[in-house]
Order: C-alpha cells, then structure tokens, then sequence
C-alpha cells in the first residue's frame, strides 16, 4: 500500500500536487475564540510555550475549525534567547521584551543547557505528531540569527533595527560570536524536531529588510545557508522554508544560496518577481493579510491573481505576513474557498 501522501511536504519537496495546499501564518492565535479561552488559563506566554499539553492543543485548533494542509508547532521565535539564559518577557499588548544583550554578557549565554530548555517544545511536537492526521504536514521553526539576534540586542522589536545593526558594525567580532551561537542552537533545536515528527522547517528572518547588500550576505544569507547545511548533516534531505521578510532584490542571492527547499514570499514581492528566482523552486505567499482583514471582492481578487500568478512553479498558498488578532473567522473560511477554488 501506498503512503499516505501529504500534498504540503511535497510541495515542498518541489512537487506541485492535485490540491493547493494552503496553511496561514500565525494561525494558532488571538483571532481564535477558543485560543484566547485556553490563553487565558495558561499564565503567561511562555508557560504556554513549554507546556506540552496546552501547546499540543493551541497548535491544532486551527485544523479543527479549518481545511489547512499543515499545522505549525506553537511556540515563539524567542524561545532560544530564553533558552540561553536571556531574560524574555511577553507583556500583554506590548509584544516581546529583553533584557538586551551586550558585547559584556554575552558570555553569560549558556549553549550548554539551551536544549534541554527546549524539551518541552520538542515534547509537543510529538504530541501533535500523535494527533495529526497523516495526510497533513506538521511544520517546525525556528526565528533565522539576524532575526532574533535584534530582539537579543535591542531588547524589543523595532522598526530600523537600529541597536543591532549599529553593534553588527561597530563590534563585528562579538557579533559574529551571537551568530554562531545562534547557528549552532538553532541546527540542535531543528533536528531534534525533525527527530519528533516535524515534516518540514521554516526559517522566519522576519527583519530581513534595511540590510545592505554586504550586510545581507554576511548576517542573512550565510547563516541561513549554515543552518540548512548543518541541519542537512543530521537529517539528510531536511525540507526547508526560507522566509527573508522584505528581501526583495536580495531573493534570488538568498534562494541560490541557502538552498531552501522553498521561499516565503512576502506581499510586497511582485508576482512577476519569480521570474528571477531559479525555475522550479516553489514560493509561499503572499496575500496581505490586511487584505484577510477587510475581506470582500477585493481579497477574492487577489487570491485568484496570487494563484495564477504562480502557477508555473510549486506554490503554498499563504499570508505574506502574520494574520492580526481582529481578523473575521469568516473571513479565513472564504480565503481556503476562493484560493481552492481557483486553482
Ligand atoms: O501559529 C503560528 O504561526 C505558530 C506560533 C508562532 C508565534 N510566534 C506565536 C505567538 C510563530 C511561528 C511565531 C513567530 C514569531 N514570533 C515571529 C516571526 C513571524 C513574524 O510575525 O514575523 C516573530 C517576529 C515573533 C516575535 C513575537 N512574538 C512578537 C513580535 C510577538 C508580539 C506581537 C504579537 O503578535 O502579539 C510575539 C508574541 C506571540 N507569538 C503571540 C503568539 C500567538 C501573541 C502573544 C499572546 O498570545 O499573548
């Protein structure tokens, strides 16, 4: 008897399937009444986060309600700083906040003990795993370096990224020593959630704009690149999604290079900007989310020209960013219709 086949991991894989396979960024959260119920039992964030039982169930939720084609690990970027020894904190309404790392403590990161930190996370991919139907792909992730590395040195998001990119070019040599760290916990942390059950990885560089071309070579593309090389050393043929946020002309270097299996477009990437990517690498995206939002004919229009737009090539239908907390859930329903529809 055949395998059950997953219509998202073979995409993926760079096969483009019968069915469009659709999942949404950021689908586990705050625009799901039964997601803020449970959110609002758990304590904070993270405790949420590294327990099993709570984010096992977070991280299907959405399947339940919807007909996606993956489910996501729940769980945050910003784990691994809280992994090595960081001080992290989520306060309501205000997004991440981090006692900012310095050239100074940033030898009181402990590597060492950063995966066991992460068990419990590894511990609800196999719960999920064990719930997940086996035609539906269960992604994994992790935040990219660059990305993360700007929350561990600014201490909370921002704009310009000003904090990091200033220390990046002022003190290159403890820079590249975050990096490295970042590299190595991240291929551990990746590898031991293939080992769990996850099908595929996406890398979330969700600050990958306001980079220099020197820059971007240097803290985007070579670390991604490193990850997925050393990843591929522990799970041979890994499949990996690459998503540089607001890359733009950086994309194809990015795509060449990393060897992504796939890339994350975001929705300011025109369509016909594929055409400069390698023929045969698939894309995910890129509806604006704000788009989901306000719903109505101007959505279901561009869903369908997302669709065609890509139809020479394997295509995950996506976000081009994160869903935000106010979105209709009618509205969700609508966007897996049309999109379903007009493939
Ligand atoms: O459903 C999923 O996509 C899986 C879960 C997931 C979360 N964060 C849950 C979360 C994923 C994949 C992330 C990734 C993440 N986290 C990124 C990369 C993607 C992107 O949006 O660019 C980034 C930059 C972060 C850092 C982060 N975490 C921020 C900036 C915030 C605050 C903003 C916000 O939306 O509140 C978070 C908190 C966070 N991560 C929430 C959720 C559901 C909301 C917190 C809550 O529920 O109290």
């Amino acid at each position: 008897m055949n395998p059950v086949l997953k219509p998202l991991l073979e995409t993926v894989r760079g096969k483009r399937q019968d069915r469009l396979p659709i999942w949404i960024m950021r689908q586990a959260g705050r625009y799901l009444p039964e997601y803020r119920e449970l959110r609002a039992r758990a304590g904070s964030f993270l405790d949420l986060c590294y327990t099993p039982e709570l984010a096992a169930e977070v991280t299907l939720q959405p399947l339940r309600r919807f007909d996606l084609d993956a489910a996501i690990l729940f769980s945050d970027i910003l784990v691994i700083p809280d992994a090595l020894g960081q001080t992290v904190r989520f306060e309501v309404g205000e997004g991440p906040q981090l006692e900012p790392i310095t050239a100074m403590t940033l030898d009181r990161l402990d590597p060492e003990t950063a995966l066991e930190k992460l068990n419990p996370i590894i511990e609800t991919v196999r719960r999920v795993r064990a719930g997940l139907s086996p035609d539906k792909t269960l992604i994994g992730f992790c935040g990219s370096p660059w990305t993360v590395a700007t929350y561990m040195i600014g201490g909370r998001g921002s704009s310009d990224q000003a904090a990091a990119r200033v220390f990046a070019l002022t003190q290159p040599v403890a820079f590249a020593r975050l990096i490295d760290i970042l590299v190595d916990t991240s291929v551990e942390y990746l590898a031991a959630q293939f080992r769990a059950g996850a099908d595929v990885v996406q890398l979330f560089e969700s600050w990958a704009m306001n980079l220099d071309e020197v820059a971007f070579d240097r803290w985007v593309i070579e670390p991604n690149r490193r990850i997925v090389e050393g990843l591929r050393r522990e799970i041979p043929d890994a499949p990996v999604i690459g998503f540089p946020r607001g890359a733009a002309g950086n994309l194809p270097a990015y795509a060449a290079r990393t060897k992504v299996n796939l890339l994350g477009l975001d929705y300011g990437t025109p369509l016909a900007f594929a055409q400069n990517l390698p023929a045969g690498l698939g894309v995910q995206g890129n509806l604006d989310p704000l788009r989901l939002l306000a719903g109505g004919e101007q959505m279901d229009d561009r869903i369908r020209q997302i669709v065609a737009g890509f139809r020479d090539r394997p295509h995950i239908f996506n976000l081009g960013h994160g869903i935000v907390p106010e979105t209709p859930i009618a509205h969700v329903e609508r966007l897996i219709e049309v999109a379903r529809g007009a493939f």
